[in-house]
């Protein structure tokens, strides 16, 4: 099963800006409207200023007005489907429900499907902050 994400998110793999890993990702999300939402990784001399691909997907999502995501899609060059980092985990709870499906893919074709919750269990959310 491939999403109709998958096409967006390889495009603007192709844009990411990573001449120090040399890694490039691409993200795709799709906001509650139906809206697709991409970004690449930005990579910065000072590396720990560099963005990830989900990062700037959700940006983008926010600056277009809506704040729920509803599926995610990200791929990379890699042998196999990457996991998204743990800073990038938490940015993709804060917008969509624990069922929200994520493929993980490789340019090569192979995806691996999971959720949003399999990728962070016992997130931490706005609810913890009421006390
Ligand atoms: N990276 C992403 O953009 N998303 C991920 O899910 C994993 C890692 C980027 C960050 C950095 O630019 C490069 O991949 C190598 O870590």
């Amino acid at each position: 099963m491939s999403s109709d994400l998958r096409q967006p998110a390889a495009s603007v793999r192709e844009r990411a800006y990573a001449p120090y890993s040399k890694f490039k990702v691409g993200a795709a999300i799709r906001g509650a409207s139906g809206a697709i939402y991409t970004g690449c990784n930005v990579e910065n001399a000072a590396y720990p200023e560099g963005t990830c691909a989900e990062a700037g997907a959700i940006a983008a999502m926010v600056a277009a007005g809506e704040t729920a995501l509803i599926e995610a899609y990200v791929i990379a060059g890699s042998a196999v489907p990457v996991p998204p980092c743990g800073g990038c985990r938490q940015k993709l709870a804060e917008f969509g429900k624990g069922d929200v499906p994520v493929t993980l893919a490789t340019t090569a074709g192979t995806e691996q499907h999971t959720t949003l919750a399999e990728l962070l269990p016992g997130a931490f959310d706005a609810a913890f902050l009421e006390g």
